[in-house]
């Protein structure tokens, strides 16, 4: 529809610039519509000039990217468009940061950048759940792994699992034109980044379930951080939408603090028809709050699923004074002080780590 408009208002000669992220040979079909509905005297350009800013650091990545990818057709006047564009970037951007690229080749990176960022946080996942079975820490892990410079210490934070608006839907994408071009095993390969995803929010749920006496049918948790990540109000495909529908399915009442996401959003995000059939009950068993002191009353426990820096902060002594015992804390994101949880008293469970037992029992001033 955009291309048909281009089309039809468009004198002179144009050069279409394909932003976001679309489909492997969109610019062709882009390039279809316009030359079937060229005018005389109109011509145009297609380039692919991906967008790799992150919510939250846009700003930045715009000022300082790591690169700028201009994929154009290979063509005297595909070489003249990309040439145009990359005068452009030039005014901020030094020449060895602008890449050029063939249109398809620039599509592609695109998809790969952001397959290749989900698969790592799925590759370290998969350890933090080995991590939890055999008594590494996962933190560890990750620190000594990324030393090697060959694989690089960025993106290696074990978590519930990401989330966002690119990731998941880049990965399908990717899985896709995979299944088209009848590459089932790299179909496969890319499925399962997403698969583990997936794996690692219903683990890290099930494991709240479990070490809650294996059930949380009628407890009330207190679920800090809604967003996908911080510093955002954004809830696409948020891990926090799956961990809480598990929790809400297997009855938990659940006190939900966001600093930032909507009251409305959440309620939306949690009664929509993807993640429960029964909205009414879910609506029932949800309390959203604009205070986490307020929403940790009563609680059997603290969930966190968004790494917000003022979770950091709280007085966890006053939170506990006012929770049912005994009190937990389950840390999606590996963000609060663990020891100091299980010093003043709290059962402190966390993502790609054990705390051995007697620690548990000697902060709760039990008998062992
Ligand atoms: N957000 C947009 O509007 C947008 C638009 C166009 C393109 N993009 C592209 O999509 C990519 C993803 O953008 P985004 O806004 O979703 O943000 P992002 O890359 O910061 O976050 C994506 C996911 O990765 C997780 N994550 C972040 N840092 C991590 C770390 N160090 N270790 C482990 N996991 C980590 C986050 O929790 C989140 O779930 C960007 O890199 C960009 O290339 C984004």
């Amino acid at each position: 529809m955009c291309a048909r408009k281009i089309a039809e208002e468009a004198e002179g000669n144009k050069i279409v610039v394909e932003k976001s992220t679309v489909p492997v040979r969109a610019a062709e079909s882009i390039t279809h519509i316009l030359s079937a509905n060229t005018r005389h005297g109109v011509s145009f350009q297609v380039l692919s000039n991906p967008e790799f800013l992150a919510e939250g650091t846009a700003i930045e990545n715009l000022l300082n990217p790591d690169r700028v990818l201009i994929g154009g057709e290979e063509s005297a006047e595909g070489d003249e468009a990309v040439a145009q564009l990359t005068w452009i970037y030039n005014h901020w951007v030094p020449s060895e940061r602008i890449i050029t690229t063939s249109t398809w080749s620039s599509e592609l990176s695109k998809l790969a950048s952001n397959a290749f960022l989900a698969q790592r946080v799925s590759s370290i996942n998969a350890i933090s759940a080995v991590c939890e079975a055999t008594g590494a820490d996962v933190s560890q892990v990750a620190t000594a792994v990324g030393r090697d410079s060959r694989i690089g210490s960025k993106f290696l934070q074990a978590s519930v699992g990401f989330g966002g608006s690119c990731f998941q839907k880049d990965l399908l994408n990717l899985v896709y034109i995979a299944e088209c071009l009848n590459l089932p095993e790299v179909a496969m390969y890319w499925q399962q980044v997403t698969d583990m995803n997936e794996y690692q929010r219903t683990r890290f749920a099930k494991r709240i379930v479990e070490c809650l006496f294996n059930t949380v049918s009628g407890k009330t948790l207190a679920v800090f951080g809604f967003a996908f990540k911080k510093n955002t109000g954004d809830t696409r495909e948020s891990p926090a939408i799956y961990v809480c529908s598990h929790l809400l399915e297997e009855g938990a009442q659940l006190n939900i603090y966001d600093p930032k996401v909507e009251c409305k959003q959440i309620e939306l995000d949690l009664t929509s028809a993807a993640v429960t059939d029964n909205p009414d009950r879910v609506r029932k068993l949800i309390d959203i709050y604009t205070d986490p002191y307020d929403a940790v009353k009563d609680a059997h426990a603290i969930v966190v699923l968004t790494e917000w820096d003022e979770f950091t902060g709280y007085d966890y002594k006053k939170m506990l004074s006012v929770m049912k015992k005994p009190a937990f804390v389950f840390d999606g994101r590996k963000i609060l002080d663990h020891q100091a949880l299980i010093k003043i008293g709290f059962h402190t469970e966390t993502i790609g780590k054990r705390f051995s037992r007697n620690t548990l029992l000697r902060s709760s001033g039990a008998d062992i």
